[in-house]
């Protein structure tokens, strides 16, 4: 099989396993079901769950186990875009090409559909196909980095920071925070479903950090030079809202220049490793040179 089409397979399993694990759009409390529904399904480039499958795949990890680890990041992912984009963060009212929750239904659903969406996915992972133990470190990996010492705490430092101009250390972190946590994770997670050694989790973090970089720098870069149908979101909107970005700090050449210096960090990384490596490998090449 390609490369390419076990990254297409990998994501049509995440999908597959998030559908599996949301309530019906008819179960009571309907409206909010719907809105899960709404936030989860049907779009998203997927690819967190992608990271989990292709790490995982490096380690021979069976993907029946990985299923759910692929579904709870992405759960975790998409409650963080439930909220992200609410009038009182972002107030966006296009997401993946459609309208966004609060706006297809309500401000007070949305902010609902998010907390469940946020405790479905710890649900999830108590369902994985390993040992209680693995569980265990699963849900602490992923608690941890949601939570206020990763994705959450990164967000609040973007909202803190919005209308200033932070120091490059200061936007690193919070580009590390909000969104290299989630990401971070995914392969973490992958990798402790493969049973990978110290030294492999270590080696791997490193990399899913750089990956975690430079995904949100290129989003910042994309919101300076790409439209809404390309991007399936309202382009233009960190400027118009003096979001702190790496395209604000350091204008658009010096962000590409970091793109393609964490690009050549990334390769090192994965340099020693098979061919099973593969699928990382172009998920590395994508979060550079992703074009929506
Ligand atoms: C958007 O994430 C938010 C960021 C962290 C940049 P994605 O670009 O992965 O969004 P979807 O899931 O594909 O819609
Ligand atoms: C969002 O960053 C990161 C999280 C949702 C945690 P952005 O605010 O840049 O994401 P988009 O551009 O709305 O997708
Ligand atoms: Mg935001
Ligand atoms: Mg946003
Ligand atoms: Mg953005």
């Amino acid at each position: 099989m390609s490369t390419e089409a076990r990254l297409a397979a990998w994501a049509a399993r995440a999908e597959a396993a998030i559908e599996r694990r949301l309530p019906a759009a008819t179960a009571i409390p309907a409206r909010l079901h719907a809105a899960m529904r709404h936030a989860c399904l049907n779009g998203g480039k997927r690819i967190r769950p992608q990271l989990v499958f292709a790490t995982g795949h490096l380690f021979g990890a069976d993907e029946g186990a990985l299923d759910d680890v692929a579904a709870a990041i992405e759960l975790i992912h998409a409650f963080s875009l439930v909220h992200d984009d609410l009038p009182a963060m972002d107030d966006d009212d296009l997401r993946r090409g459609r309208p966004t929750v609060h706006v297809a239904f309500d401000e007070a659903t949305a902010i609902l559909a998010g907390d469940a969406l946020q405790s479905l996915a710890f649900e999830t992972l108590t369902h994985v196909a390993a040992p209680a133990e693995t569980r265990l470190v699963l849900i602490d990996t992923l608690a941890r980095a949601s939570g206020s010492l990763g994705m959450c705490g990164g967000q609040q430092l973007d909202m803190d920071a919005t209308g200033s101009l932070l120091a490059r250390s200061d936007l690193e972190r919070l580009h590390a925070l909000k969104t290299g946590a989630l990401i971070r994770a995914s392969v973490r997670m992958g990798a402790l479903v493969g049973a990978a050694d110290a030294a492999m989790l270590e080696r791997l973090d490193g990399f899913a950090a750089d990956l975690g970089l430079a995904f949100q720098i290129r989003d910042d870069i994309l919101d300076v030079e790409a439209d809404d149908i390309q991007l399936g979101k309202t382009a233009g909107k960190d400027a118009a809202q003096d979001k702190s970005t790496y395209v604000a700090l350091l204008g658009l050449e010096a962000s590409k220049r970091l793109l393609a210096e964490l690009s050549e960090k990334m390769k090192a990384a994965l340099g020693p490793l098979s061919e099973r490596a593969d699928g990382l490998r172009r998920l590395a090449e994508f979060a550079v040179a992703r074009a929506y």
